[in-house]
C-alpha cells in the first residue's frame, strides 16, 4: 500500500487548492470521442462515386426500410448473423432500442404474446454497475428495473437464473463486451447460460448492447476480449428467439451521427419490420451508404479501428499508470482492454464526495451513481472514468486532480 504514507489531509488539502487555483474547466462526464478521432471519419463524407445502393436504390429517394444490402452485410458481420437478421437503423442504436422496447411493451415481442405494458409490474434485469440510458429508457417505459451485480466473467448468473423463475421477469438489457462502465466482457460459460437457461417468461428477451464490438484497444488478439456469439448460443439451446442484438458506429464514425442495427431471429426480425412500417418509410440511407463504402467489410472495420487504439490507448494507459502509482491500495479499478470506460471503485461512501471534490476544482466526472438504477449506489462507490474526450495533457491535469480527491475524501471518512 503506497498512499498517504506522509501524506497530511491538511498536505492534501493545500495541493488541491493550489489546483483549484488554475481554474480549470474540465467536461469528462460523457464517455466521448475527441476531435481527432472525429477527423478519422471526414473522408467518408465524400461520397463521390454515386448514389446507387447495390440493389440500384437511389439512397437519396425512399426504400428498402431495412436498410441497403451493404449496410446489412456490414452489421450481420460485426454482429455474426445472415444480414437478412438484420436491421439497419438511423443514427442511434439507442432509438432501435428504445423502439423494440416499446413495441415489446405495446404489442408484445411476437404475435399472440401479451403486450408487457398489460401485465402488473414486468420487470428487466440490469447488471450493475451499467449504462445509465439503459435503467433510464426502462423507467420511461414503465418497465421495473432489477439491479444484478457483474463480476469479472458477467452478471451474476446464479442471481440471474433464479430471478428469471419468476415470470414478471421479462428480459435483461446489457452490455456483453467492454462493458459501460464496467469494462467487463462476458465470458463463453455466461453468454452459454443466459442461453440456456429456462425462463418463466416464454417471451423473455435479451437485449443486447454490443455498442463496443469492435472497440479493441490493442492490435493483438490475446490482448484482446473475445465475446462468444449469443445469438449462435441462444439458437443453438434452442431459444432463437430470446436475444436482440444492436450495435452502432458511433465511436467508429461520428458519434450521434454513425449508423445503427439490430440483429435477431427471423421471426423476431419480422415482427419488428412489421411494427415498424407506419413509424416511417425508410431511415437515413445516404448515410448508410457512405458508411458502407468507408467501411466495407470487418478488414476495413479492423483497420479503422485500430487508428482510433492508437489516439485512445496511451489515455487509458495513463490514467491506469496514475491510479497504480498513486491508489493502490486505497481503491481498485477495471483495467479494460477496450470500450470507453475505466471504472473505479471508491472506499465505500466516498465516491459523491469525490466526484463533488473534482467538479469543485473544476473537473466534471459522470455524476456518482449513475452507473446504478434511479442514480442508488448502495455502496458509494463506483465513478466512471471515461479517458477518451480530453486531449492527452488535459487528461495529464485531471489525473493530478483524481487522486487527490480520493485521497482527502478518504481521510474525511476515517476522521
Ligand atoms: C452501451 C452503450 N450503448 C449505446 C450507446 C449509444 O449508442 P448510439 O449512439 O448508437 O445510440 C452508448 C454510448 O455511450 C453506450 O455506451
Amino acid at each position: 500500500m503506497n498512499m498517504m504514507n506522509n501524506e497530511t489531509l491538511d498536505g492534501l488539502r493545500a495541493r488541491y487548492e493550489a489546483f483549484k487555483a488554475r481554474g480549470l474547466k474540465l467536461d469528462m462526464s460523457r464517455g466521448k470521442p475527441d476531435a481527432a478521432q472525429l477527423e478519422l471519419s471526414r473522408p467518408m463524407l465524400d461520397l463521390r462515386d454515386g448514389f446507387l445502393s447495390e440493389d440500384g436504390t437511389d439512397t437519396r429517394n425512399y426504400g428498402d426500410p431495412l436498410g441497403i444490402p451493404e449496410a446489412r452485410r456490414l452489421f450481420g458481420a460485426l454482429l455474426g448473423v445472415d444480414p437478412a437478421q438484420v436491421i439497419v437503423g438511423g443514427s442511434a442504436s439507442l432509438n432501435l432500442i428504445f423502439d423494440a422496447l416499446t413495441r415489446a411493451v405495446l404489442h408484445g415481442p411476437l404475435p399472440g404474446d401479451t403486450p408487457w405494458g398489460k401485465l402488473p409490474g414486468a420487470k428487466i434485469l440490469c447488471p450493475v454497475p451499467g449504462y445509465d440510458w439503459h435503467f433510464g429508457m426502462c423507467d420511461t417505459l414503465g418497465l421495473e428495473v432489477v439491479p444484478v451485480p457483474t463480476y469479472d466473467d458477467g452478471p451474476d448468473m446464479d442471481m440471474i437464473e433464479s430471478l428469471v423463475r419468476d415470470p414478471a421477469v421479462k428480459g435483461m438489457i446489457c452490455v456483453p463486451m467492454y462493458g459501460n462502465p464496467s469494462g467487463v466482457t462476458y465470458s463463453d460459460e455466461t453468454v452459454d447460460r443466459l442461453a440456456r437457461m429456462d425462463t418463466a417468461a416464454p417471451d423473455f428477451r435479451i437485449i443486447w448492447d454490443n455498442a463496443y464490438c469492435a472497440h479493441h484497444l490493442y492490435p493483438e488478439a490475446e490482448r484482446r476480449d473475445h465475446l462468444k456469439n449469443m445469438y449462435a448460443a441462444c439458437a443453438a439451446a434452442g431459444h432463437e428467439d430470446r436475444v436482440l442484438m444492436f450495435t452502432s458506429t458511433s465511436k467508429m464514425t461520428f458519434a450521434g451521427g454513425g449508423v445503427s442495427s439490430m440483429a435477431a431471429s427471423p421471426r423476431n426480425i419480422a415482427r419488428q419490420a412489421a411494427l415498424m412500417t407506419y413509424q416511417l418509410v425508410c431511415y437515413d440511407k445516404v448515410n448508410q451508404l457512405r458508411h458502407a463504402r468507408f467501411l466495407p467489410d470487418l478488414a476495413a472495420v479492423e483497420a479503422h479501428m485500430m487508428k482510433h487504439a492508437a489516439i485512445i490507448r496511451p489515455k487509458f494507459e495513463l490514467v491506469l499508470e496514475v491510479l497504480e502509482r498513486e491508489l493502490s491500495g486505497l481503491a481498485r479499478w477495471s483495467k479494460p482492454r477496450g470500450g470507453y470506460f475505466i471504472c473505479f471503485y471508491a472506499p465505500k461512501g466516498c465516491a459523491k464526495r469525490i466526484v463533488q471534490l473534482c467538479a469543485e476544482a473544476g473537473v466534471t466526472l459522470t455524476p456518482a451513481g449513475s452507473p446504478y438504477p434511479h442514480g442508488y449506489d448502495p455502496d458509494d462507490s463506483v465513478i466512471r472514468i471515461a479517458p477518451t474526450y480530453p486531449p492527452l495533457e488535459e487528461l495529464r491535469q485531471v489525473m493530478e486532480l483524481f487522486p487527490l480527491a480520493v485521497k482527502i475524501a478518504a481521510m474525511e471518512m476515517r476522521n
